[in-house]
């Protein structure tokens, strides 16, 4: 059969359109194997929990971040955008969450994936922390980052205390072992993360043998 011009360019263009169509799926970057406890609690853990905010004592609008359980409540399974947390961290304006700052496009897709993926609770998570690596650069400020940093950095110092450098670290733990006292949740010591569980073990040992180390900048 002899195809038309005309055809021909029709059947061009639907193709054009339909490589377009899959492009923009492509681009829709899926986190496979996102996991709860690893990937996805601290960053609620850390941009969510402050005080005036999603924590057990605090519970604005009814929401407390600090569990699974109250995670769940801003979350429809399978469904980011039927999701009212999804809405929250994607929206502009008056209705962004957190109000202060956006979460990075891989905060947000980590959620997103998380979501598409049946937002399970997964509590076994590889974190890739290991007792073995202690340093501070690849042990120790990653753990920072992802557990204290967002309440704890230079614009945003909560308790009037800063860990956004090495530097601020070591003048932490200074004040009598401040930093430790508050991971371990030490009697006498304000337990951090604030208002919420103690990190997992493995954390907090990283950081102990750091310390124990002199705290080197390695
Ligand atoms: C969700 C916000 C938030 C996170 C996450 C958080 N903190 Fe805090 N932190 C606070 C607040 C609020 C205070 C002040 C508490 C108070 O005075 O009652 C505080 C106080 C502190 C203090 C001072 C305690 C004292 O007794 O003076 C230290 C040290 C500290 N945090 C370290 C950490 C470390 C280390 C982490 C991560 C493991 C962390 N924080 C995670 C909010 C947070």
């Amino acid at each position: 059969m002899r195809i038309s011009t005309t055809t021909g360019f029709s059947l061009i263009a639907v193709a054009t359109v339909v490589v377009i169509v899959l492009s923009q799926c492509a681009k829709d970057v899926y986190y496979e194997g996102v996991c709860f406890s690893g990937d996805v609690k601290p960053i609620f853990t850390t941009n969510c929990s402050m005080p005036g905010c999603h924590n057990p004592v605090d519970q604005a609008n009814g929401y407390d971040f600090s569990t699974y359980e109250g995670i769940m409540e801003g979350i429809e399974p399978g469904n980011p955008w039927d999701s009212e947390i999804y809405e929250a961290i994607t929206a502009d304006g008056d209705d962004q969450m957190p109000p202060t700052h956006k979460l990075s496009a891989k905060e947000i897709n980590t959620i997103k994936g998380w979501i598409k993926a049946g937002a399970k609770n997964d509590t076994t998570c590889a974190t890739g922390c290991d007792t073995a690596v202690f340093t501070y650069s690849q042990g120790v400020n990653p753990i920072i980052e992802r557990n204290c940093r967002g309440c704890h950095n230079n614009s945003l110092q909560s308790g009037g205390i800063n860990l956004e450098t090495h530097q601020d670290v070591v003048t932490v733990q200074g004040f009598g072992g401040l930093f430790l006292g508050v991971i371990r949740h030490d009697n006498g010591f304000n337990p951090m993360p604030y208002n919420q569980p103690k990190m997992p073990p493995c954390e907090v040992r990283v950081i102990e043998k750091w310390v124990n180390a002199g705290m080197p900048n390695n």
